[in-house]
């Protein structure tokens, strides 16, 4: 199993790199390849990296290569963690950040459509982590589209454990949740169909919170932790990067999760839009959750995400960072 991971020398590579290698994603009996993709100023903090694997002499790791070029980087890849990006620095206008994940997503697109393997499965770590994917989706013209998608597992699992720690309940007993929408403060942590240990969640934990703080809380706690740890999420955003790709290929262990992917038009989503939806894993693709019933407070909530997925959409098209067609 060859695994490229981009940014590898950076704070995300550095906590899901060990975790790879020691069996956490693909289990006990899978030796891995990986393939550490940095650009230049990053490439000494991945050879550190490599050094330091090389002393934790994991008995499934088979090699560690540090490439520089994505079509490098991406050779014979069976799973593509896009974790390096240009994220927003202060001042920069929204055109900016936009144009400069094109140049990076554009062209991994592209390597990954040449150079992976048949079965390559990718996640978009970096953000805007949806709008990013979709950049690289549409740039890989030969990979079906659904093997394409973003972290929101992130934001799933903060949903969980904050549910869990405000009802007192085990994290286990939670099932039901959905992030739908942007991996961004729009995005719309859903409890309705939710449940803690078979009981309804908004029952549990009343209407007031679940759909009012308690929305504000997980679409802001990105914010929270760097406030409160003066730096952004690193643990628990790789943590939530193996999560998504160990569920992908094992499947689902709890009974649902939420994954951001191109949209089929599922609850009314447009099509080919990266956007997070409720899922199963089996077989190793991800099936959409289809059917819940929406009311008319989620459907605002969703709606409103949405249309900034496509207005995101709008502006990568008119900048023509994506192929035309
Ligand atoms: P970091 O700045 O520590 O590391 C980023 C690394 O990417 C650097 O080593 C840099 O050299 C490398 N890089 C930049 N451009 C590259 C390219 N074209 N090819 C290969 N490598 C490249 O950042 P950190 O903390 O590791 O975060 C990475 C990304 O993940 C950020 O965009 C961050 O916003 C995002 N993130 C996403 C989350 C999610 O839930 N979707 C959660 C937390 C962070």
């Amino acid at each position: 199993m060859t695994v490229t991971v981009t940014g590898a020398g950076g704070q995300i590579g550095y906590a899901a790199l060990f975790r790879i290698a020691s069996g956490a994603v693909f289990g006990p009996d899978q030796p891995v390849a990986l393939r550490l993709l940095e650009i230049p100023q990053g490439v000494k903090a991945a050879e550190g990296a490599a050094l330091e694997l090389t002393d934790c002499a994991f008995p499934l790791l088979a090699s560690v290569d540090i490439a520089t070029t994505p079509e490098v980087g991406f050779d014979g890849a069976n799973v593509a963690l896009l974790v390096g990006s240009r994220p927003r620095t202060a001042g920069m206008e929204r055109g900016d950040l936009l144009a400069a994940n094109g140049a990076i997503f554009g062209p991994q697109g592209r390597a990954i459509n040449d150079h992976a393997a048949d079965d390559v499965r990718v996640l978009v770590v970096g953000n805007p982590a949806n709008t990013n994917a979709f950049i690289a989706q549409q740039h890989a013209p030969d990979v079906p589209a659904e093997r394409f998608t973003a972290l929101t597992r992130l934001d799933h699992n903060r949903a969980v454990g904050l549910l869990a720690e405000r009802a007192g309940a085990a994290v286990a007993d939670i099932d039901g949740i959905t992030i739908w929408g942007n991996h961004s403060a729009t995005q719309y942590p859903d409890l309705s169909h939710a449940t803690i240990a078979g009981r309804p969640a908004l029952d549990v934990v009343g209407e007031e919170w679940g759909r009012g703080a308690y929305i504000d809380r997980v679409a802001k706690r990105g914010a929270e932790i760097i406030e409160v740890r003066g730096g952004s999420s690193v643990a628990s955003a790789a943590n939530a990067a193996i999560d998504h790709v160990r569920d992908w290929f094992a499947g689902t262990a709890a009974a649902r999760t939420s994954v951001a992917l191109p949209s089929t038009g599922a609850y009314g989503i447009p099509e080919g839009l990266i956007a997070s939806v409720p899922v199963r894993a089996a077989s190793g693709a991800w099936q959409v959750v289809e059917g819940l019933e929406i009311d008319a407070f989620s459907r605002e909530k969703i709606d409103a995400s949405v249309r900034e997925l496509e207005s995101e959409r709008e502006q990568v098209t008119a900048l023509g960072l994506v192929p035309a067609g």
